[in-house]
Order: C-alpha cells, then structure tokens, then sequence
C-alpha cells in the first residue's frame, strides 16, 4: 500500500502504447478510466481504517457513471449523494436505501417525500431542512455541523468556517436539537465535512471537535468525518496525505469514543476524489501551434491548442487547478529541442487556458517540441472532470472508455452529437420548415 497517491504516476498517464491505441480505436477527445485503479484505490482507504464498524461512502458527486458506481458497490462501498438524482443514479446501480446518504443545501418537499418513502437517510444541513423533512414525515435524520473552520485546496473548496454556507453552525445545535424534538425525529447521524484536499492537522482537529459535539446526541449510532482526502495532482507543490497514520489516529479516537459512549458507534468517511482523481486522464489532439510576439519584439508565449477545452475539464479555469500534461506523438522520432509552452483549448473564450494559475496568469510549461497530430495526456482527470463537463460553444461531449481488470476496453458513455445538445429543446420548440441537417 503506498500513502502517495499521485496522479501522474498513473498506469493510464504514462502508458504511451495503450493511450496510442485507445486514441485509434475511440477518436478523441477521450475520457479514459481505469478500473483496476479506482478498485486501488478503494482497498487504501479501507486498509487504512482498521476500525471495526466503519462503512466508507464514495462521495459519488465526483464522478457518477454507473460502471464507477457498480465498482464502487462490488468494493464494499455505500453511497454520499447530493442531489435526488444521484440518489437515484446509485439506485440505478444497484445500492440499497440503506447504503445512500443524502447531503444537500436545498431541496424541495417532494425530494425529501421521495427520499423518506425510499427510507435514504438525510443530512441536514439547516434548520429549515430538519423543519422540511419533518413535514415530509421523517424520523430520523443525521446533521451536518459546520464545525467553525475548514479546509479546502482553495476556497472555492473550502467547506467550514464562518464564511462558508455549509452545515448547521456548531454553535446552533440548541435549535437543531428543538426543531427535531418538534417533529419526533431522532438525530442518529452527525457529519462534518470541512473542505475537499484537508490536511492530516485539519482532519484530526476536525475529527476531535466533532467527537466533541457527538457527546451531546443521545440517539447517535454514527459519526461522518466527510471526505476531502486530497491526492497529489503537482509532485513539487502538493505535500501526500500519511494515510496510514490518518487511519491509525481515526480509529483510535472512535474505539476510545465508543467506549466512553458504552456502545459501538459507527464510522463513516465520504471521499470522493482519493479514490477516482488517479484514475482518469483525458486524451485530445494537438490541433495548431502558434506563436506570439511581445510589443518590444521579445518572444510572447507558444500556445498549442487542443480539441477539447473548459468544456471538459473546467479545473484549471475555475480553481486554477494543476493537473499533469503530456504530448505523445503517434510515431516514435527525433523532436527538437524542449520549448515552454501554454496548453490551450479549443473554445472561443480567452480563459480557455489549461496551464494557468488561480488567478489566471498563464503559467507555461517547458516539453519537448510539440507539432499538429500529436497526442495530448492529461492526468488526475477522474475527479470532478468528466463530472463538471458541458457543452459550452455547442461543443460535442467526448466519450468515455473503461480499461476493465482484464485489460480490455469498453465504452462506458458515448460521444455527444448536435442531437444530444438540442434534444431538451427541440422536444418543445421546433420549426417544420427548418432545415434538415
Ligand atoms: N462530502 C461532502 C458533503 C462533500 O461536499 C464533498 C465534496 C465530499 C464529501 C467529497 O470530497 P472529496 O473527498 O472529493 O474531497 N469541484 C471541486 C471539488 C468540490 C467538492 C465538493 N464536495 C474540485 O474540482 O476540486
């Protein structure tokens, strides 16, 4: 078991001929994911828990496709969702009631009817919502506290503290209490979550504070610590989680707390990007490179554009996320020698940019020359990814590829088509004397 989980030390980063292959076979733009490696990635996390009564949920916001979901339910996993459809999505795949969690920041009666009647366990995450699923004829629920401070990759996925909207703030709980108690609802569950890439110091601050807090609920059977296990997508900036030594710390604190409690309480954990980011990369094409040239005449920037962009990976432009790039020419030869370059996508929109820093500056990177054809790689594209896709600029979505176990591939989504992006539409809204296309 290594604690490193890093991108770019991927199977399907770094194999030149499998990638070279798939780009044959399936075109690109590509999302292609590994099977073998989420499976990895899941028995390190459990490895690492040793505690007797935890259940891990995949916090399948990350990455939803039912051949994810059907892994994650053959690896034992059970589910954190955040919307009814993903709810649903996991139902689809075949995890029970009992096995979903339902986490959201609004929702309508009729979604918490639908998720009482299904009998999924709800996070609440406000007052109103406790007050909402009691209407709905809940009773029994779990809360998400917002501890009074977080930790996130940055602060769009920072999830504690004052200025953060999630969870009911800890110093609340008084009303959290009294709005349950009003409708007959047991609290069994509580639920921290305080950013996605926390640090092994946050994690066990949080972990002890939410210990804290558990004390004062007398129906509890479980506590959710979240998720936010960060994985390394930058070898120079990104500092590995010790996950042994996290899981060691967890289970300690959970067999001295059911001790003091007098009764086994349950562990739950929720991460979502340890245990797919390494699996996916995304394949593109190199489709022009162009130089500019700065106004006292000095070289400007090498830009290389690829077919794909912000559509299919918004990380970098939303986050200024750093994730791994590499060329692979479609033949073995000599290239010239290495240049800096700024990978760009193929979107008319200047802040379609994938090597860029969180405020946007382009940030370029030296490679080995690169020309028209050659294959671009891009790692820790699992997470967060293919699950933020859109069809901006009317832009097809690409397909996705599994390499199963057996080291064969298979097609898990289909390419979009114009069909795709007007169906919703054109269902309501139609000329009949438009052109056929
Ligand atoms: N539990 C809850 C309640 C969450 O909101 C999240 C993530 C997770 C678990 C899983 O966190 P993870 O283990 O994946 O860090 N789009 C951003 C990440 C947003 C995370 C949202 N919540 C990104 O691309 O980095």
């Amino acid at each position: 078991m290594t604690d490193v989980n890093s991108v770019e030390d991927s199977r399907v980063y770094q194999d030149d001929h499998l990638i070279r292959s798939l780009v044959a076979q399936y075109h690109s733009p590509l999302y292609v994911f590994d099977a073998a490696a989420i499976r990895a990635n899941c028995r390190t996390v459990k490895q690492a828990v040793p505690y007797a009564h935890l259940h891990i949920r995949y916090a399948c916001k990350a990455l939803s496709l039912q051949a994810v979901l059907k892994i994650m339910l053959d690896e034992g996993m059970w589910i954190d969702a955040s919307s009814i459809n993903e709810v649903h999505r996991a139902l689809i795949a075949g995890f029970t009631p009992e096995q979903i969690y339902y986490t959201g920041e609004g929702a309508t009666l009729g979604v918490y009817r639908d998720l009482v009647e299904r009998d999924v366990l709800v996070n609440c995450t406000s007052i109103d919502q406790i007050d909402l699923l009691g209407q709905a004829g809940g009773t029994r629920c779990s809360i998400r506290i917002n501890p009074g401070e977080g930790h996130g990759a940055n602060t769009q996925t920072n999830t504690g503290g004052p200025s953060s909207k999630h969870g009911i703030y800890f110093d609340q709980l008084d009303a959290a209490k009294a709005a349950a108690a009003q409708y007959g609802i047991r609290i069994t569950a509580i639920h921290s979550h305080i950013g996605s890439g926390t640090d092994l110091g946050h994690w066990l601050r949080i972990k002890d504070k939410t210990l804290d807090f558990a004390r004062g609920f007398p129906d509890l059977d479980t506590v959710n610590l979240g998720g936010g296990l960060p994985v390394v997508y930058n070898k120079t900036n990104d500092q590995p989680m010790p996950i042994r030594e996290w899981g060691a710390a967890l289970t300690q604190s959970m067999q001295e707390f059911s001790a003091e409690m007098g009764r086994d309480i349950e562990l739950q954990l929720e991460p979502g990007r340890f245990l797919v980011a390494n699996a996916g990369v995304l394949l593109a094409e190199a489709q022009a490179v162009k130089s500019t040239t700065n106004a006292d005449g000095s070289d400007g920037f090498n830009f290389v554009i690829v077919n794909t962009g912000l559509n299919h990976n918004i990380r970098p432009a939303l986050y200024g996320s750093y994730h791994p790039i590499r060329f692979i020419a479609p033949k073995d030869e000599n290239r010239g020698a290495p240049r800096d370059y700024v990978i760009a996508g193929y979107l008319c929109e200047s802040g379609d940019v994938f090597t860029v820093d969180a405020a946007g500056n382009l940030r370029p990177r030296v490679m080995d020359e690169i020309r028209v054809g050659d294959i671009m790689v891009m790692a820790g594209v699992g997470a967060y990814v293919h699950a933020l896709k859109s069809e901006y600029n009317s832009m097809n979505l690409p397909a996705s590829v599994m390499i199963m176990e057996d080291g064969t591939t298979r097609m898990i989504e289909r390419r979009g088509t114009l069909e795709d992006v007007m169906r919703r539409e054109a269902e309501v809204y139609q000329d009949e004397n438009a052109p056929k296309i």
